[in-house]
C-alpha cells in the first residue's frame, strides 16, 4: 500500500513538468529499442509452431512501432529525447541480474535450441510484467494530470504489453515440460526482482540529481531508494 502510494506520487511528479516526462518517456522508449540494437532478441526462427513463431514476429514489430509511439509523444511534449544507455535501460539491468545466455543459433541442437527460446520468453514476461504495471500508474497519472495525448498513446502500448505478457508465459510452459519450466521462470523471475529494486533506486537518484521537487517528496523518495537498496543487498 505504501510502495502503491509513493509510485503515485512518482508518477504525479513526473507527469507534472514536460522536461521530466520526456525523460521518462524516454526510459520506456530505451527499454523498447533494445531489442534492436541485440542480435539474440526475438528469435522467431527458433520457434517450432507457426503460432509462437507468428507471435515473436507480432511482438518485434509492436517494440519497433512503440519507439515510434514514444518518439512521437516526447516531440508533442515540445522536448527532445534523453539518449539512455547502459543500467539505465531496464532490458540491460536485467540482463546484468540474470546471468543466463538466451542466445540461440541454428548450429545447436533442437533441445538447446528449445531451451534457449523457453528462456528468452521467460526473461520478456518479467519484463513485460514490470513494465505493464509500471504503465498502469503511468497512465493513471497522465489522465490525473490532463495528459490526455501521452495517455491515448500510452493506454495503446499498454494493451501491446498486456499480450507480450500473456503469450510469452503460456510459451514458456508449452516449450518446455513443467518442472523445467517452473525452474526457468524462477531463474528470471528473481533476476528482474533484482533488477527492478536496482534500477528504480538508480532512477530515483537520477531524478533527484537532475530535476527539482518539493523537499517532502526529495525525502520521500530518498529513504525509498535507500530501502530498495537495503532489500537488494538483502536478497
Ligand atoms: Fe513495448
Ligand atoms: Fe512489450
Amino acid at each position: 500500500m505504501v510502495i502503491s502510494r509513493i509510485k503515485k506520487t512518482w508518477h504525479d511528479d513526473l507527469v507534472r513538468d514536460p522536461e521530466t516526462h520526456a525523460w521518462v518517456l524516454s526510459l520506456y522508449r530505451a527499454g523498447e529499442f533494445h531489442p534492436q540494437a541485440s542480435d539474440d532478441y526475438f528469435p522467431a526462427w527458433a520457434a517450432e509452431s507457426a503460432e509462437l513463431r507468428a507471435s515473436i514476429e507480432r511482438h518485434a514489430s509492436d517494440e519497433i512501432r512503440h519507439v515510434k509511439i514514444y518518439d512521437r509523444a516526447i516531440e508533442r511534449l515540445g522536448q527532445t529525447r534523453t539518449e539512455i544507455e547502459g543500467l539505465d535501460v531496464f532490458n540491460v539491468a536485467i540482463r546484468e541480474h540474470t546471468k543466463v545466455d538466451f542466445r540461440a543459433t541454428r548450429e545447436m541442437s533442437r533441445d538447446t535450441v528449445r531451451e534457449r527460446l523457453a528462456h528468452f520468453l521467460a526473461h520478456a514476461h518479467f519484463l513485460e510484467t514490470r513494465i505493464s504495471q509500471s504503465l498502469d500508474y503511468h497512465l493513471e497519472a497522465c489522465e490525473r494530470s490532463g495528459r490526455t495525448e501521452v495517455a491515448r498513446v500510452v493506454a495503446a502500448v499498454h494493451v501491446d504489453e498486456e499480450r507480450h505478457t500473456s503469450y510469452t508465459l503460456a510459451a514458456v510452459k508449452d516449450l518446455l515440460p513443467a518442472s523445467e519450466a517452473a525452474r526457468v521462470l524462477a531463474v528470471h523471475r528473481q533476476g528482474e526482482a533484482r533488477a527492478n529494486l536496482a534500477f528504480s533506486a538508480r532512477q530515483v537518484r537520477s531524478f533527484l540529481r537532475r530535476f527539482r521537487t518539493s523537499r517532502s517528496h526529495a525525502l520521500v523518495y530518498r529513504v525509498s531508494a535507500k530501502m530498495m537498496e537495503a532489500s537488494l543487498a538483502a536478497l
